[in-house]
């Protein structure tokens, strides 16, 4: 199913109208590209792990780490992505961005899941997306073409293009059709800065004995593919990066889910909401919090 235009208000002009005037034929080449790349980096991060796995260096907090794994994955990508479509930006977790001559951008994550990874939990991903316009400004500034996720552990790759729908290794995606919060599983993520997360807990706790449960599975690109795939009813969380986001929450919208960042916003670093349609409007009416912080 594919979403229409009135559920992004807040897309750039210039950003979705480059998006738009991408043609069916080149969205699936390069759905298909970032399919490959993904699979490729997928394979490499989990030979990588039955290796063995050690923390390289910490970023935001002593708990969000980074292994050279990350960074290997991560300059695989690069590499392949630079090769096909020189003339694109680059904007990843783990290295500098650069700018982008074409007006579309690479948007990667090389290992979503991290912890899940370094502790040998099989639930993490590459996450692969393009976007137009410029993703290290905001959510506003950016229209996403195509989207791929790939577990290698589960051996699961999620897809979407813009207007082509969503797959899971061919079959095609459809979110779930709940209507009911409370019979609802819903899934967030935890901030890796310890105020930040017993804020989160707290509106998590909230929500509690609102929904059938809680899931928190430890990879933003899955909740939101998890979505896409009737795994989860809804899925919410503030803090993501568009690198954590950007393809899954394509996969999700083109599963038929609504993705917002609530009160009729596009989804940013300060709030993503997925799922289907009626149980996100009921979410939205809880004023589930704890995400005042993020901007
Ligand atoms: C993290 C995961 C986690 C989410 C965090 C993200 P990383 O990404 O997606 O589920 O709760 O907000 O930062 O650090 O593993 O790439």
């Amino acid at each position: 199913m594919s979403a229409s235009h009135a559920s992004r208000p807040d897309e750039s002009i210039e950003a979705r109208e480059l998006a738009d005037a991408v043609t069916p034929a080149e969205r699936e080449a390069l759905r298909a590209l970032a399919v490959d790349i993904a699979v490729e980096a997928g394979a490499l991060a989990a030979e990588r792990r039955r290796a063995g796995v050690a923390v390289a260096d910490t970023k935001s907090s002593p708990v969000d780490v980074v292994t050279e794994v990350d960074r290997e994955v991560e300059a695989f990508i690069r590499k392949r992505l630079a090769d096909a479509r020189p003339g694109d930006g680059f904007y990843g977790e783990e290295s500098d961005a650069t700018g982008s001559s074409t007006g579309f951008t690479w948007v990667v994550d090389p290992i979503d899941g991290t912890v899940n990874f370094l502790y040998g939990i099989p639930w993490y991903a590459v996450s692969i997306a393009l976007v137009a316009g410029d993703p290290a400004a905001g959510a506003a500034d950016y229209a996403t073409v195509v989207g791929a996720v790939v577990n290698p552990e589960v051996g699961e790759c999620f897809s979407a293009s813009r207007g082509g729908g969503a797959e899971v290794d061919g079959s095609p995606l459809t979110c779930s059709s709940a209507v009911d919060l409370s019979t609802s599983l819903v899934g967030t993520g935890f901030a890796y800065v310890a105020g930040r997360r017993t804020e989160q807990a707290e509106a998590w706790a909230g929500l509690a004995a609102r929904v059938r449960d809680l899931r928190r599975m430890g990879a933003a690109a899955l909740d939101l593919c998890s979505v896409a795939s009737g795994r989860l009813d809804l899925y919410y969380e503030s803090g993501t990066h568009p690198w954590d986001h950007a393809a899954g929450a394509l996969i999700a919208r083109e599963a038929g889910a609504v993705v917002t960042g609530g009160g009729g916003r596009r989804e940013s670093r300060r709030l993503v909401i997925a799922g289907a349609p009626a149980v996100v409007e009921a979410f939205e009416a809880t004023g589930t919090d704890g995400y005042a912080q993020v901007e």
